[in-house]
């Protein structure tokens, strides 16, 4: 078959309905000019339309309440399994469906990730919070369909001042990176913010777990490395939702995986990591936080 090219008064091919000339082809022409120009372009369809971001939108509302809602009830003592059952029940009791369960074989409903698990920490009976652990959560939520990822720490009691510096220093590396999220910036904008921080620290940043495209599915392209330079990778274009998660670690940036359940990360130098997730939209201005 013929490639097929859209009419300037046919439909968009993003499926809003709008004449193709009053919707995507301005964008389009500008990206091919861009792509000549030797940059690296988004594909179409990790451009969502209004309809898709706003099932996103709303998966990320129940998200964020979730997470909320794990926030009110962590406390030394608990278990991760505790925390599982929390987010399971409550996702299920607000029509959502929790996407770590099954996903790629994963057992359970969400990540709990302590101390120096870097990610993908499984929840299980036997781990019990104590004072002074720092511990990731990592919900994510389909909510008809639609899928929204984030994560953030909790310090469970008090917590050495390294582990709350390490805590609020990647937070502070999410937020530093947003300014960044605008239509025909870079990828490698996020990358260089959050990378050049944590090194001023110095910490080290893991480079081969990171962001993603995300709502349609778990996870999509493009892949957001959180080690990067700016005004490099792709350029950024209104639609594009994707997270950023990046995994700072106080020591080495090298770990390894645990052989048993073929999931969970630790640094290998057994020092502390810490990691905070949004799912970000690229918007026609800049960027909506869809959930955090
Ligand atoms: N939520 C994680 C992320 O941010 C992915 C977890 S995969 C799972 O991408 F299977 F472990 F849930
Ligand atoms: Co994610
Ligand atoms: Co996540």
């Amino acid at each position: 078959m013929l490639p097929f090219k859209i009419g300037r008064n046919d439909p968009c091919w993003c499926g809003s309905g709008k004449k193709y000339k009053l919707c995507h082809m301005g964008m389009d022409e500008k990206l091919r000019e861009l792509k000549r120009m030797g940059e690296i372009v988004p594909k179409r369809k990790m451009i969502k339309t209004p309809e898709q971001i706003d099932g996103i939108r709303k998966a990320g509302v129940l998200n964020t309440a979730i997470l909320d809602m794990v926030g009110e009830h962590i406390h030394a003592g608990m278990s991760t399994e505790e925390i599982n059952t929390l987010v399971h029940e409550y996702t299920i009791a607000h029509g959502g469906i929790p996407a770590p369960l099954n996903y790629e074989g994963f057992p359970k409903s969400v990540c709990t990730s302590i101390n120096d698990v870097i990610c993908h920490g499984i929840p299980s009976p036997d781990e019990i919070l104590k004072e002074g652990d720092i511990i990731n959560v990592d919900v994510t939520t389909i909510l008809d369909g639609y899928y929204a990822d984030a994560s953030r720490m909790f310090c469970i009691g008090e917590v050495s001042p390294e582990a709350k510096k390490l805590v609020e220093d990647t937070k502070k590396a999410v937020d530093m990176a947003l300014p960044y999220l605008k239509p025909w910036g870079h990828l490698g904008d996020i990358g260089a913010v959050i990378s050049n921080f944590a090194y001023s620290e110095g910490y080290s940043v893991v480079e081969e777990i990171g962001g993603h495209g995300v709502g349609i599915q778990f996870h999509e392209d493009p892949y957001v490395c959180h080690i990067g330079e700016f005004d490099t990778g792709m350029v950024l274009v209104p639609g594009m939702v994707f997270t950023i998660e990046p995994m700072i670690n106080a020591g080495g940036e090298d770990f390894y995986q645990d052989e048993e359940n073929g999931w969970t990360i630790y640094t290998m130098d057994g020092s502390l990591s810490a990691q905070w997730e949004y799912t970000v939209a690229i918007t026609e201005d800049g960027y909506e936080i869809l959930t955090h």
